[in-house]
This record gives C-alpha cells, sequence and structure tokens, in this order.
C-alpha cells in the first residue's frame, strides 16, 4: 500500500530545480517557491508547488490513497533538500582534545602529527577499538548529523591502515547504513598516511594497496570510491598517482585529498585523472582554478579545517565560482583538522570566511554535493520523482541559517519521506 505524506506550511521552499551541478552565476539560483508545499508518495516526491497547486494534486488521488495522506504543517520554516555531507571521516575512536590545546598554545598542525600525535595516534586507538564501541559512537554522530539537516554522509575509511582495520571500518559503513535511517556513501582510505610498519618503505604500502587491499575492497563492494591524501607527510604525487590507477582499474571512483597543507599538483593529477572530486583546495594557484573551472571535477571546499586550525587561508571560493567550477561543501567531519558535523556552520564559514553568497551555500552543500558523489539525479534538489530528502529550519528566510550561526535551526529532516528528526 502506498504512503503519502503532504507537506505544507513552507514560507520559502528552497528547492534547487533545474540544471545540476550548478555552476557561476547559476549558482544563485535557488527556484524558491514562497509559500510552498509538497506530497510525498513512497519516499519519492510526486508534487511540488504552491500550496493550491500541490492540494489539486492531492485531490486527483483516488479516494483509498486521499485517506491515506499524513498531513505535515511546517508553520512557516523554510525547507531545503537536505544537505548532502560529501566529505567525512565518520568512523574514528576517539576525540584528539589534547591536540586542540597544544595548537592553540602554538604547536602547528604537521608538527604535532611529525611529533606521533595527529593522524597515527588515531590509527592506534582505532586499531584497539572494538567494532561495537566505534558503531556506537558513529551512531550517534549520524543522529547528530540528521538533527542538524544532513540526509546523505559520504565517509571515508583511514584510521585503520592495516587490512584487517581498514576492512572493520568499511563494514562498519555498512553496517551503519541499514542501522539508521541516512544514506552513507563508501569510500576507502587506505592510503590516509603511511602506517608505521611500513614508516621506512611506504612504497611497499604504496605495493600492499595496489595489489591486495584495493582489488579486495573493490570484488566486496566494500567502497563506491577511493580517495588519497596528497600531501606532505602524507602520499606523494606519484605514489597517488599508482594508487588511484589502481583503484580506477578496479571500477572505483575517484576523490583526492589535494592541496591541503602544500602546492603539490594533486589538483592536477585529480583532473588527469578525471576524479569525481578534488578536496581542500586551500593552496591551488590561478592556473589550477582555470584548469579545474574548465573540467567536470567537484571542487570540494572544506573551510570547517581552517577555522578549527585557526588558518587565516581559505581555499579561494570566490575565484572558483567566478571562473565556473563546480564547487561543493562539506563538513570533513573527523578528529583532527575538522571536528564538526555541523553544516549550518559550514555554510557560516563559506560565507563569512570564503565569501559565498548565502545561495552558493546551499547550492554547493546539496545539488553540487550530489553530483559530485554521482547522485545529482536522485537527491541534491527538491523535484518531482527525486527522493523526498528534505530540512526544514525555523527560520523567516533562508539566508538566516548562515547568518545566526552556531546553532541548530533545524526543527525536521525528512529522509525518503520518513521523519527521522523532530525537535519536538
Ligand atoms: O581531511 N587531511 C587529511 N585528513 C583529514 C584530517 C585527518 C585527521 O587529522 O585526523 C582532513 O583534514
Ligand atoms: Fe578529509
Amino acid at each position: 500500500v502506498p504512503e503519502f505524506l503532504l507537506l505544507t506550511g513552507c514560507k520559502q521552499l528552497v528547492t534547487l530545480r533545474g540544471s545540476a551541478p550548478r555552476c557561476g552565476a547559476a549558482m544563485r539560483e535557488l527556484g524558491i517557491i514562497k509559500n510552498g508545499a509538497l506530497l510525498i508518495r513512497d519516499g519519492r516526491i510526486a508534487a511540488i508547488g504552491s500550496e493550491a497547486h500541490v492540494k489539486r494534486a492531492a485531490r486527483k488521488l483516488p479516494p483509498k490513497d486521499r485517506k491515506r495522506i499524513r498531513e505535515l504543517n511546517a508553520q512557516g520554516a523554510v525547507a531545503l533538500p537536505g544537505f548532502v555531507d560529501s566529505h567525512t571521516h565518520l568512523v574514528f575512536p576517539a576525540s584528539r582534545a589534547e591536540e586542540y590545546e597544544l595548537r592553540i598554545a602554538g604547536a602547528t598542525y604537521e608538527q604535532i602529527a611529525a611529533a606521533g600525535g595527529g593522524i597515527l595516534s588515531t590509527v592506534s586507538k582505532l586499531r584497539k577499538a572494538s567494532p561495537a564501541s566505534l558503531r556506537q559512537r558513529a551512531l550517534a554522530s549520524l543522529t547528530y548529523m540528521a538533527a542538524h539537516g544532513a540526509t546523505t554522509v559520504e565517509a571515508k575509511s583511514g584510521y585503520g591502515l592495516d587490512a584487517p582495520s581498514e576492512l572493520k571500518i568499511l563494514r562498519l559503513h555498512r553496517e551503519l547504513a541499514k542501522a539508521q535511517p541516512l544514506d552513507i556513501v563508501s569510500t576507502f582510505l587506505g592510503a590516509h598516511v603511511p602506517p608505521p610498519e611500513y614508516r621506512d618503505c611506504p612504497d611497499d604500502y604504496v605495493e600492499l594497496l595496489c595489489r591486495r587491499l584495493i582489488p579486495q575492497v573493490a570484488t566486496a563492494h566494500l567502497a563506491e570510491y577511493c580517495d588519497v591524501f596528497c600531501d606532505r607527510g602524507a602520499f606523494t604525487l606519484d605514489q597517488s598517482r599508482r594508487i588511484l590507477t589502481a583503484a580506477r582499474a578496479c571500477g572505483m571512483g575517484l576523490r583526492l585529498h589535494a592541496e591541503q597543507l602544500t602546492h603539490t599538483g594533486a589538483a592536477q593529477l585529480a583532473l588527469e585523472l578525471h576524479a569525481a572530486s578534488a578536496d581542500h583546495l586551500e593552496q591551488i594557484n590561478s592556473d589550477d582554478i582555470r584548469a579545474l573551472a574548465a573540467s567536470d571535477v567537484t571542487c570540494t571546499l572544506l573551510p570547517g579545517c581552517c577555522f578549527h586550525l585557526g588558518l587565516q587561508h581559505y581555499a579561494p571560493a570566490r575565484a572558483l565560482v567566478e571562473a565556473g567550477a563546480i564547487v561543493a561543501l562539506a563538513t570533513d567531519f573527523n578528529p583532527g583538522t575538522s571536528p564538526t558535523l555541523n553544516m549550518q556552520m559550514i555554510l557560516s564559514l563559506a560565507c563569512t570566511q570564503m565569501r559565498m553568497t548565502p545561495a552558493e551555500a546551499v547550492a554547493a552543500a546539496t545539488i553540487n554535493a550530489a553530483y559530485s558523489l554521482g547522485r545529482a539525479d536522485r537527491i541534491g534538489s527538491l523535484e518531482v520523482g527525486k527522493f523526498a530528502d528534505l530540512a526544514l529550519f525555523a527560520v523567516e528566510d533562508y539566508r538566516e541559517i548562515p547568518y545566526y550561526f552556531g546553532v541548530n535551526h533545524c526543527t525536521t529532516t525528512i529522509k525518503k519521506g520518513q521523519i527521522v528528526w523532530n525537535r519536538r
């Protein structure tokens, strides 16, 4: 039997209908419907428009279906497509609050990593952690993400760095996808940093990834994408190329942590390999901007990192948008550089620190992020036929979501037509 939900009373229904991805001036066209409504049938949008239009569509249903319609009045809220958080390190065992204090006292992220902290300290804890404890922590994070308006979350492995621990994380991604309502897109980041066992021979680890782990992960369908952290202290450009080429040969999509701490040429590598996304991009130059803008590679910006690390040099979002690049935004939720799971805060940082307009930031956090995950045909905008993934915010205008920063405006989150979060 079909299930129906009629959502009425949206002061602004921000649809992002039309072409995907959104680039340049089109990023500022959000397709807003004033006093909008939405009819959901079996988890998908069946009608959307003015309240009169949608109610007319509901009245045309056969009487037995009409009786099944549940109504939800948004009471003047602003409705957006659910946020697509397209870059997270969801599964980790503990915070690194002690490093937060070290950085406040003046130590840099790279100094802490070189002294044995950083990613490797999380790795040693994760290897000892039980799947149950990791599961519980990740479930709590996903609940928080839903409570802040996210409906799809990309999740990277990368705190295991050996076969059993990486597989433990990837299997957990699969389990989490079944255990709670948000969609999870799994990414293999076995190439986060070389593990301690391969400190003096990182190329041997690269070989292990290319010959054993990547084929194993691909064959077991444990990850849709493969990612590499290409930077000083992580993997070189040449190693990154080898890893990503092996992943592509196994049918995986490609993503890249590129040009975050130093300029390595990773953005150009993303172009060369037709990666789905190049992420971070704080250090890109004008040649990179021009080349990225002419490509199909999504530029996923992660302003939570600069904010949390106290750095002034954010990625050049304005130049990328104006050059016509596909720009997306994500939290980069992780214990080292960006311990936030609140996409609303990311919008505030994008606007205030990177001078994106609120409209551009919304497009980047929804339809463009969906595009980077190969899902723009199903999610990221509110259009007939797409999944009914949306979030309601208790503001009068969508611009107030980033404007009133640092608090949660989300009152209701709907995933495939089901209410998965409600403030009351
Ligand atoms: O996206 N840059 C590499 N990886 C993460 C940080 C991971 C960590 O510090 O635990 C990032 O910033
Ligand atoms: Fe990251």
